[in-house]
């Protein structure tokens, strides 16, 4: 049911010291990508970047995301945690406009069931204009495990704040929308970017 006119495109922000100075491979970036292969229906478009944790340099690549890549979702990956470099979602409470706390505390929920640690990642979900942000902790790991559990809601959150429409194969991926969600028309220019 996606608008014939609109491609749903997808920012994939690896934050990494160490993959962005090549001096590892970056594997949470690709396990994203792959992800939401199996997730979605239809074609969608990726646009990922391989940053280091810098603070001002985060927030740089999340506003081009969605204010000019006009990405209707961005999902990050690393810099969650508690160490003196992890600013991920520091930078993502800053370009945002309202926060959405219950993907965090959904992720680290199910996290925990593997992983003591998982309390340790701050991982967040904010609203910029038209763009989802979400965060992701950086081990390849835990990227299946918090989209299996909050991925069900993303598709409607997009909806609410008129970014592109997305379907997923619900044999993958369940998404839920309420029964009153009507699909959006096709000559709907849902992905533009709001500049505010
Ligand atoms: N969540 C899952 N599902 N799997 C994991 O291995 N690692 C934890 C936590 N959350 C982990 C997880 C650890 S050890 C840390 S330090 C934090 O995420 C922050 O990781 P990050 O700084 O790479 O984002």
């Amino acid at each position: 049911m996606n608008p014939t006119n609109v491609t749903p495109r997808i920012g994939i922000l690896t934050i990494s010291d160490r993959a962005s100075s090549g001096e590892y491979e970056d594997k949470g970036g690709p396990a994203i990508r792959d992800w939401l292969t199996q997730a979605i229906k239809g074609s969608w478009e990726a646009v990922a970047r391989v940053i280091p944790d810098d603070e001002a340099l985060i927030e740089t690549s999340l506003l081009g995301l969605c204010d000019i890549d006009a990405c209707c979702l961005i999902i990050t990956t690393g810099g969650t945690g508690p160490a003196f470099r992890d600013v991920t979602p520091d930078a993502t409470e800053k370009v945002c406009s309202k926060m959405l706390p219950g993907f965090g505390e959904l992720m680290r929920s199910v996290s925990l069931a593997s992983v003591p640690t998982a309390i340790l990642s701050r991982q967040t979900a904010g609203i910029r204009g038209r763009s989802l942000i979400l965060n992701l902790p950086g081990k390849p790991a835990a990227i299946a495990e918090c989209l299996h559990a909050v991925f069900p809601a993303v598709p409607y959150c997009i909806d609410l704040i008129g970014g592109a429409y997305i379907e997923t194969h619900p044999d993958f991926c369940a998404a839920f929308r309420p029964s009153s969600a009507l699909p959006p028309s096709n000559d709907e220019n849902r992905a533009r970017p709001v500049i505010f």
